[in-house]
C-alpha cells in the first residue's frame, strides 16, 4: 500500500514513537486518526501536525477498554471515512523481579498482580481489542488491503525484571503470526517490530549513568531513534508480501 493512501488508526499517538509515527504518516500523506489517554497530549500531536499534508485527528480512549476501543473504532473510521491500517503502538512498563530477596532485611519482595495485570491489560489485550475492532470493520466493510503494525520488544525474549513486560510483547509476536494465518483471506496482512532502546520520554527519564550501562549491551552503541523505527512501520504498510513476521529493529542488543 502506498502511504499516500493509508487511513491509519495510531494508539498511544500522544508520545515517543507514536506521536513520530503520526507526524512522519502525515508527512507521507497519509490520513491518520490516534488515541491517547492523556489529552494535552492528543491536542500536542494534532498541533504538531497542523503543517503537514495529511489530516491528523486525536481521540481519547483507552486501549485496555472495550467499549472505548469499540467506540473508538467507530469514530476513527467515520472520521477516516475508513481505515485500512492500525499500529498497535500504546504500551507502558511496570518493571520488577518476579521474587526479591532483600539484602539487609531479608524481606521477599513480590511482583504484584496489579502490576503484571496493568501490563498485560495495556500491552496484550489492547492490541487484541484494537485489532479484532478493526478487522471485524474491514472485513464487514470489504476494506482491502489493510494492514496491522504491532509494536513488540526486544525484550520478548524475556529481559530480566520484566516477566510482564516480556509475557505481553511475546504474545504480541505470536498473535502477528496467527493474525496473519486467519486474516490474510480477507486482504489483511500483519507485521510486528521489535525495537531495542529507543530515545523516547520512557529512557530520557533515566538516570544517565544506568543508560550508559544499558547501552554496552549495544553494538551499535547508542538509542535507536524513533524516525528510525518508522523505517520498519513504512515498510510494513508498503511492502504487500510482508506478513505474519517481527522485525528486530535494535542495534544488535544482547538480551
Ligand atoms: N522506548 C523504547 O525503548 C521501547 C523499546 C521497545 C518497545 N517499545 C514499545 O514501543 C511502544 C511505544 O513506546 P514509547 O517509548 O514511544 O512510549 P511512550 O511512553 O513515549 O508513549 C506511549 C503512549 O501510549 C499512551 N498510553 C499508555 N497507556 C495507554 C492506554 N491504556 N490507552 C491508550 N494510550 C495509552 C501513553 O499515554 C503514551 O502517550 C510501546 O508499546 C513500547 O512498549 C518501546
Amino acid at each position: 500500500m502506498e502511504l499516500t493512501e493509508a487511513r491509519a488508526l495510531v494508539t498511544g499517538g500522544g508520545s515517543g514513537m507514536g506521536r513520530e509515527f503520526c507526524l512522519r504518516l502525515a508527512e507521507a500523506g497519509s490520513r491518520v486518526t490516534f488515541c491517547d489517554l492523556d489529552e494535552s497530549a492528543i491536542a500536542e500531536t494534532v498541533r504538531l501536525a497542523e503543517a503537514l499534508p495529511g489530516e491528523v485527528s486525536g481521540f481519547r480512549a483507552d486501549v485496555g477498554d472495550e467499549a472505548e476501543v469499540s467506540r473508538l473504532l467507530d469514530e476513527a473510521w467515520a472520521a477516516a471515512g475508513t481505515l485500512n491500517v492500525l499500529v498497535n503502538n500504546a504500551g507502558i512498563f511496570r518493571d520488577r523481579l518476579l521474587v526479591r530477596k532483600d539484602r539487609q532485611t531479608g524481606e521477599l519482595r513480590k511482583l504484584p498482580l496489579a502490576d503484571w495485570d496493568a501490563v498485560i491489560r495495556v500491552d496484550l489485550t489492547g492490541p487484541f481489542l484494537c485489532a479484532r475492532e478493526f478487522a471485524a470493520r474491514a472485513i464487514e466493510s470489504e476494506t482491502r488491503p489493510a494492514v496491522i503494525v504491532n509494536m513488540s520488544s526486544a525484550a520478548r525474549v524475556g529481559n530480566r525484571g520484566q516477566s510482564n513486560y516480556s509475557a505481553a510483547k511475546a504474545g504480541l509476536v505470536a498473535d502477528t503470526r496467527l493474525w496473519a494465518d486467519e486474516l490474510s483471506r480477507y486482504g489483511i496482512r500483519t507485521g510486528a517490530i521489535a525495537p531495542g532502546l529507543v530515545d523516547t520520554p520512557i529512557l530520557q527519564a533515566m538516570p544517565p549513568h544506568e543508560l550508559e550501562k544499558l547501552l554496552t549491551a549495544v553494538p551499535l552503541g547508542r538509542l535507536g531513534q524513533p524516525s528510525e523505527i518508522f523505517q520498519a512501520v513504512r515498510f510494513i504498510i508498503e511492502c504487500e508480501y510482508f506478513t505474519g513476521r517481527c522485525i528486530d529493529l535494535d542495534g544488535g542488543i544482547k538480551m
